[in-house]
């Protein structure tokens, strides 16, 4: 089986590519490098420097004839779809759009698009599950919601399987620090490196989800003969301040954030409902929190 990765030298794209290459599928990465860097890929696989805009998209279809596609290549910033509506509609709706065209043109028999809890807005109720309201509050949660929306339409006009994953708060390895998503990445660096760190409000809570558990729920998806909507999350709800805690307390590293408010704008609470996930592709979030953070802190420190 061959299977096509886009976003495959991203923070998560790069353990999905782990992931399959463990279980001896066919790796194709396609990927701009836009924030993926190729030292996050193993040899093992092959890597096509191209947009999946380009016209050169085309050319890796009809050369590689991958059996399934998973779909992680976005622009994945939330502050980025602000200052740049247009950009960000391009890169998530145009983009996924021509991987879905492709897909359709090649019998791709699976497609597993990476989508987002930000598509759920501020919950109306806790936990969030895949039958709940959907309430885009940003270009980049309408812009991810859009391109679930094709993936659906893909499936009921022309009979292209799909799974679509929302993913809650992931963090881990590889992960950059100096992404907005990532405060995990960007506890650690700063506790590493002794900067100052700033926490603002501190009582909202996200739901963290151990990267590679993420990259195992891509590739239950991909095996699996399910087609539907889906939450990867860890369904459990930590405060960033405790998050805060529990990773200077493992870093072995004691300093006093400074605090400020909370921005405007920011949910207060999220945690994800996981049980369809875990019903249906016998998936599980084996790692706990510590274990998780014990691992990422291991992979910064030996950095140093
Ligand atoms: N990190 C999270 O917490 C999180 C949460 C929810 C959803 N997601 C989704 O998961 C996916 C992966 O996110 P990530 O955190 O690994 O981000 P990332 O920025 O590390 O990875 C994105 C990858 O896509 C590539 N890319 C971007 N635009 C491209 C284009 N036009 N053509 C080809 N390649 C392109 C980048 O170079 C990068 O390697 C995204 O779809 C994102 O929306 C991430």
């Amino acid at each position: 089986m061959k299977v096509l990765i886009t976003g495959g030298a991203g923070f998560i794209g790069s353990h999905v590519v782990e992931e399959c290459l463990a279980h001896n599928y066919e790796v194709v990465v396609v990927d701009n490098f836009s924030s993926g860097n190729i030292d996050n890929i193993s040899d093992d696989c092959k890597v096509y420097q191209v947009d999946i805009n380009d016209i050169h998209l085309k050319k890796v279809f009809e050369i590689e004839m991958p059996d399934m596609v998973i779909h992680l290549a976005a622009q994945a910033s939330v502050m980025k779809s602000l200052e740049d509506p247009v950009a960000d509609g391009e890169i998530n709706i145009l983009g996924t759009l021509r991987i879905l065209e492709h897909a359709r043109i090649h019998h791709v028999k699976k497609i597993v698009l990476a989508s987002s809890a930000a598509v759920y807005g501020n919950p109306e109720e806790l936990p969030v599950n895949e039958k709940s309201p959907v309430n885009p509050l940003s270009f980049y949660a309408l812009s991810k919601w859009a391109g679930e929306q094709y993936v659906q339409l893909y499936e009921s006009l022309f009979d292209l399987p799909f799974c679509i994953l929302r993913f809650s708060n992931v963090y881990g390895p590889r992960q950059n620090p100096l992404g907005e998503a990532g405060v995990v990445s960007i506890f650690i660096n700063q506790l590493i490196n002794g900067e100052e760190i700033a926490i603002y409000g501190g009582q909202q809570t996200r739901d963290f989800v151990y990267v590679k558990d993420v990259a195992t729920a891509c590739m239950k998806a991909i095996e699996s003969t399910k087609t539907g909507v889906y939450n990867i999350s860890s369904c459990s709800e930590t405060s960033i301040n405790d998050l805060f805690s529990i990773t200077s307390s493992l870093a072995g590293i004691s300093m006093d954030p400074l605090k400020y408010p909370l921005r405007q704008g920011e949910i207060q609470q999220s945690v994800l409902d996981n049980e369809k996930a875990k019903k249906e592709f016998e998936w599980k979030n084996s790692y706990s929190l510590q274990e998780g953070l014990k691992e990422t802190i291991s992979t910064y420190q030996l950095k140093i």
